[in-house]
Parts: structure tokens; C-alpha cells; sequence
């Protein structure tokens, strides 16, 4: 069954409060919508974890560029809610942009978060993971959830979240989730729809190139720029246009050291793809 599409924080809040009164646990997961099979593991994960699951679909201004696709992005909030009812979402919160900005975007308040905005996407994306972070914390404000699930497919914005939730005190436990695949590897995401069908067979390039670093770090090699250079032609030889690709400290993305352990390294990276920009990123083990 399709559940309640709300419009309104203050409706949200006091179905939440009503739930956490009851001594339930309320878990909360925020979507762009246009959902896929990742986006339902997120809400099967808050399931699993909590009383009552509240999912948001709000495509946010604030976190894209003039030029990119917020124009275009997909939007489809009845399928969405029906297939949230079917992975057991308790409530729908669909705000517009005048409800969440009643005052306009471009005087809104912004959250920064200093440490992970302006590098590897964030560097690409000017503003981007400030929009992030304020529509973030106001879903947080919103909704009041005791556990909020992202996935590790947007790793930078998982770690940002997580930084976010520490720095201001948010009460609230991240949950990260694995990223879900198709068959050939290539993450789900609601903008692999950009790519035309030739685009779309070159796109498994960007998880081969990480797992061929993945194990060349296996094996012991810790010389990162020039694994980073392979990846990036290998990338370029496929068709791709890489924005980056990074070897980083899984826990805060700062530039590892030499000797570093593998099972401290995550790899990352961006790339282009017609219209599409990919992004995807490994643990190396
Ligand atoms: P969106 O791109 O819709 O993604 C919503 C959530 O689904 C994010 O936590 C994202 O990491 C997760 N997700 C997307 N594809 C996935 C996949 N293949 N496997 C696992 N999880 C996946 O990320 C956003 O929206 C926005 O920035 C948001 C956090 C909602 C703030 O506007």
C-alpha cells in the first residue's frame, strides 16, 4: 500500500513525535527520488533497524551547479511511493522547494563542512556538498530520526554526513550502506538513464579500473600518483573522461602515506561519460 505523501515538516514532526512517544525507533532516509534497487537497500537497511521508516524525496537546489541536470532530473514521486510502501516506508515527506526555502534559495542559510567540500567531487562541484549538508541537516531538524541510512556509493557525502552529524551534535546514528550493482558492475544510479546505449557498455570501465588498483594495492604497490595515472588512461582508452581517481584514507579522505594498510585505503573516482558523470569507489579488500 502506498503510504501518506507529506508536504509539511510540521506534519512530519508530529507523526515522528507521536511514533517516538510510543518509545518507537524512527529511522530516516533521504532520496532525490527517481528510485532504484539501491535506494530500496536503504530503506530494507531502516527497516531492519528501526519501528518506523520515514523516507524523504526532494529534489534540492541548493546542491547543484548552474549548468547541471536539476532541470531534468527525474522525477517520479507516485512510482516512488509506491515502491517505498512496498519496502515498508512508513511515510513519504515530499516538500516542495517553497516549503524547505520559504525565504529563496540564494539567501538560505548554508551548512559547510570544511574538511570534505571542496575536494575530489566537491572540487568538480562548486557548492555542491554545502547544498548537501543544509537540505541534511534540515531533513535532520525535521524529521528527528534516531538513525538516518545513506549509501557508500556517494562515499564523500557519507563521510560529510557522518562529520556533519558529530560536529553539530545531531543525535542521530549514520548508517552507511553498501553500493548495489548492476550485473556488469556499474553502480546504480538514477542518472545512468543519461547514457545512450554505446555509453552505457563502456560504463563497467570505471569499476574495473578501481578493482585493478584495488589489487595492485593488494599486492603491496603504494606509488598512488602513478596508480592514479593508469586508472585515469585506462579510464580515457575506455571512452570515460576521468574528473579524478584517488586513493585516500577510507576515515577522513586525507592523502595516505606511504606505508599505508590496505584495509585503511579507499579508492575513489569520478569520470564522464556523455552526459552522464559516474562516480563510484572500492575498499581495496
Ligand atoms: P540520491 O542520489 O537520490 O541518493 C539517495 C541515497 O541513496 C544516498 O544515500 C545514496 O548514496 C544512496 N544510493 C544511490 N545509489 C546507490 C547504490 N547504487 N547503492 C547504494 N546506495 C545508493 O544522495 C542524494 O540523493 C542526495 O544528495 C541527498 C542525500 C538525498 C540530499 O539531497
Amino acid at each position: 500500500m502506498t503510504p501518506p505523501v507529506v508536504e509539511g515538516p510540521a506534519d512530519v514532526r508530529a507523526r515522528v513525535r507521536a511514533w517516538r512517544a510510543a518509545g518507537e525507533c524512527v529511522a530516516l532516509v533521504p532520496t532525490m527520488g527517481d528510485l532504484h534497487t539501491g535506494h530500496l537497500a536503504l530503506v530494507d537497511a531502516a527497516r531492519e533497524r528501526a519501528d518506523r521508516v520515514v523516507a524523504s524525496v526532494f529534489v534540492n537546489p541548493l546542491q547543484f551547479g548552474p549548468g547541471e541536470d536539476y532541470q531534468d532530473y527525474p522525477r517520479r514521486l507516485e512510482d516512488d511511493a509506491a515502491r517505498l510502501g512496498e519496502h515498508g516506508a512508513d511515510i513519504v515527506f515530499a516538500p516542495t522547494v517553497e516549503t524547505l526555502y520559504p525565504r529563496g534559495t540564494d539567501v538560505s542559510v548554508r551548512v559547510h563542512v570544511p574538511a570534505f567540500e571542496d575536494i575530489l567531487c566537491g572540487a568538480d562541484r562548486p557548492g555542491h556538498f554545502a547544498g548537501v549538508a543544509t537540505v541534511v541537516a534540515k531533513l535532520f531538524n525535521i524529521a528527528e530520526p534516531d538513525i538516518a541510512v545513506f549509501g557508500q556509493k556517494d562515499y564523500q557525502q557519507l563521510l560529510l554526513i557522518r562529520r556533519l552529524v558529530a560536529d553539530l551534535d545531531f543525535p542521530i546514528d549514520v548508517v552507511g550502506i553498501p553500493t548495489v550493482r548492476e550485473r556488469d558492475g556499474v553502480a546504480m544510479s538514477s542518472r545512468n538513464g543519461y547514457m545512450d546505449s554505446e555509453q552505457r557498455r563502456a560504463a563497467p570501465a570505471l569499476y574495473a579500473a578501481l578493482r585493478g588498483l584495488a589489487a595492485r594495492l593488494v599486492h603491496g604497490e603504494r606509488d598512488y600518483a602513478r596508480m592514479e595515472r593508469d586508472a585515469c588512461s585506462e579510464l580515457e582508452g575506455a571512452g570515460l573522461q576521468p574528473d579524478y581517481v584517488a586513493i585516500r584514507m577510507a576515515d577522513d579522505l586525507a592523502l595516505p602515506p606511504a606505508d599505508a594498510a590496505v584495509d585503511d585505503l579507499r579508492i575513489l573516482a569520478a569520470a564522464r561519460l556523455g552526459r552522464a558523470r559516474l562516480i563510484d569507489n572500492i575498499a581495496p579488500i
